[in-house]
């Protein structure tokens, strides 16, 4: 193989490896351990259908895949996986049941630090929709989703994206 071909692949095998990496070397607020990100394995087509359709109706009717697509703008700020990092937002794994404004090490803002509700499909979906508005405050500075379908896959998506599929 000739030299211009060995650097560009040596190259990419080098990024691959630090995308691999992405949370090495993090350290847990307070300062030993390091943060593990560990990834639960997706659920199969089959668990995430019951996931979504143990969603309350209309929300039951959203498409995880297409979710997938539009969460896309919300990756900027959101990781989702288990043990995942808080970026500009916190890590939303374990959203479904928590107490808004509740993960341990993350600073919300006093809007939703004192929203005092559990996100469900329901308050996801209010939320979404315009988040500035239904929790004046935030510090959420996201616009919102306004076609109720693009909020029913992205509740979807999470569903089967941010908790243990079911056995
Ligand atoms: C520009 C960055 C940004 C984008 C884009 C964004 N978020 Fe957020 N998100 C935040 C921040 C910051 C917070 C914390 C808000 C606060 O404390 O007021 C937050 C909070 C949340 C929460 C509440 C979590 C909790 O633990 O209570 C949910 C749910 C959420 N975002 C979902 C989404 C979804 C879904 C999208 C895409 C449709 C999205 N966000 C897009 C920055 C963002």
């Amino acid at each position: 193989m000739s030299l211009r071909l060995i650097l560009p692949l040596g190259l990419s095998v080098l990024v691959l490896t630090a995308c691999g990496q992405k949370n090495a070397g993090s350290q847990a607020p307070g300062g030993s351990a390091p943060i593990t990100e560990s990834e639960a394995p997706p659920p199969t087509p089959a668990q995430a259908k019951a996931m979504v359709a143990a969603l309350p109706a209309p929300w039951n009717a959203g498409d995880p895949e297409l979710g997938k697509a539009t969460f896309a703008r919300c990756r900027a700020c959101h990781t989702t996986t288990q043990g995942g990092p808080d970026t500009v937002g916190p890590n939303l794994w374990g959203l479904f049941g928590r107490d808004a404004g509740a993960k341990p090490g993350y600073a919300y803002s006093d809007a939703l630090k004192n929203a005092g509700y559990k996100w469900d499909a329901e308050h996801l979906d209010k939320w979404l929709t315009d988040p500035r508005s239904y929790r004046p405050g935030t510090k959420m500075m996201f616009v919102g989703l306004r076609d109720a379908k693009d909020r029913a896959d992205v509740i979807a998506y999470l569903k089967t994206a941010t908790e243990v599929p079911p056995k």
